[in-house]
């Protein structure tokens, strides 16, 4: 039997990307032959990082996953999924608040394209409280934020942020 590859899309800001976010990679990154993250490219005016520079961060934080590729786009997520041949779209939930937007979504896009599934997966409880928003928040405000973000991505947020190198 010639078994399907099973090629999965994660979409999102990743403004920037976060531990949260990387632990949802790693998870979906064992359900998938193949997982592309796509960064939307549609809200770059209200972005701290622009797409280049968010492609370049989430690039160096998953070189460690060979089924991880990087990529961007504009327009319908199921049409970008569909172009890529995936089969499924992950999206990732932490609480409750996420769950109302997240099947809106979902049930819209299964709307437009019935035969893409959303796959909901659920971090680590250690990262299920970090948004990249809170993140840029506390350390705007000088706050600690070790841990929360991968060292990398730490220090562009300092350098952006604080003028730091
Ligand atoms: N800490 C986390 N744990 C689980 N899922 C998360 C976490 N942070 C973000 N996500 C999920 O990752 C996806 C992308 O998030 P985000 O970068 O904020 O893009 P979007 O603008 O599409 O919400 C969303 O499904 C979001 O719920
Ligand atoms: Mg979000």
């Amino acid at each position: 039997m010639i078994s399907k590859r099973v090629v999965a899309v994660y979409p999102g800001s990743f403004d920037p990307i976060t531990n949260g976010h990387l632990d949802v990679i790693a998870r979906a990154a064992r359900l998938a032959d193949h997982l592309i993250i796509g960064i939307l490219r549609n809200d770059e005016k209200t972005s701290l990082f622009s797409v280049a520079e968010r492609i370049e961060m989430l690039k160096e934080v998953v070189t460690h996953l060979p089924n991880v590729e990087v990529s961007s786009f504009d327009g319908l997520l199921v049409e970008f999924a569909a172009a890529q041949g995936a089969s499924f779209i992950i999206r990732g939930i932490r609480a409750v608040s996420d769950y109302e937007y997240e099947l809106q979504m979902a049930l819209m896009n299964r709307r437009l394209r019935p035969e893409i599934e959303t796959v909901f997966l659920m971090a680590g409880e250690a990262y299920s409280f970090i948004s990249s928003k809170l993140v840029k928040e506390v350390i705007a405000y000088g706050g600690n934020i070790s841990g929360l973000v991968p060292a990398s991505v730490e220090s562009k947020l300092r350098k952006r942020l604080h003028g730091e190198n």
